[in-house]
């Protein structure tokens, strides 16, 4: 695949702040399905290291709030920053996505990379926590780590060679997803698609020096991308 965008973005910096198979050619896939306009305020919900949440503003114009769980704000503006980009283009923020601290009708996106299966399982969590902060008419972008086919009742061998049942609940195919996003009113579907880019994506978090890329390798290895997809979810708040 072509991923003008990515490529433009420093590797060496993709490889250090990856949290899982390659953000940027996952969000770049992503927003091609979209048309966010620049200037836009965007939500980078489960912002990780903020590698997705630079990459908007650099690559798409976009203002950006960063907003993570685990990962430090200090060190993220650091980050930010040291690309050249200030406090008026984004903004980095620890907050839980299940209480969001903004006001509704706020965004005119939101997007999610690699993280929305944490809290998004929940099927109250669409329509009571996220939707109302987006503007109607305001997009939904998620990338969910996901199954061809969900296969719970029988993991195959090489899924259980990096990760445990437990992990691997995480984990659904897109049927799954639909069905619990039609249990929220108020949004419409656009798509949910599976992602071309899976496969280099996960070659290129195989690539990366840090022990949770380590002990994926071993389930890669041995077939996994064969049940293992990424799914696209494209929503309008109506
Ligand atoms: C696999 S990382 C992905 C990070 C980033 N989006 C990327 O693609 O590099 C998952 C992220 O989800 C975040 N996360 C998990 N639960 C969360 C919650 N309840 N609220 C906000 N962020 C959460 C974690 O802090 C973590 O950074």
């Amino acid at each position: 695949m072509h991923f003008p965008k990515t490529n433009a973005f420093p590797r060496s910096i993709m490889l250090a702040k990856s949290m899982g198979p390659n953000p940027l050619k996952i969000c770049e896939e992503l927003l091609d399905s979209a048309n966010i306009p620049a200037g836009s305020v965007v939500l980078d919900l489960g912002s990780g290291t903020g590698l997705t949440s630079a990459f908007m503003v650099r690559e798409y114009g976009f203002n950006v709030y960063a907003a993570d769980l685990w990962s430090n704000p200090s060190d993220n503006m650091r980050f930010f920053e040291s690309l050249g980009l200030d406090n008026h283009r984004i903004v980095p923020l620890k907050a839980d996505a299940t209480a969001l601290p903004f006001a509704s009708d706020f965004f005119d996106a939101i997007v999610s990379i690699d993280s929305y299966s944490y809290f998004g399982r929940d099927p109250r969590f669409l329509g009571d926590r996220l939707l109302p902060l987006v503007k109607r008419g305001g997009e939904l972008l998620f990338a969910i780590p996901g199954m061809k086919r969900d296969c719970h009742d029988d993991l195959p061998a090489c899924l259980l060679a990096s990760w445990t049942p437990e992990q691997l609940d995480y984990m659904h195919d897109a049927a799954w997803w639909e069905a619990l996003i039609r249990k929220t009113q108020g949004v419409t579907i656009v798509a949910i698609d599976e992602m071309e880019c899976t496969p280099e994506a996960w070659a290129d978090w195989l690539e990366c020096d840090n022990d949770y890329a380590r002990n994926d390798r071993a389930a890669i290895e041995a077939g996994a991308l064969e049940y293992l997809n990424t799914i696209a979810v494209h929503l309008r708040r109506l």
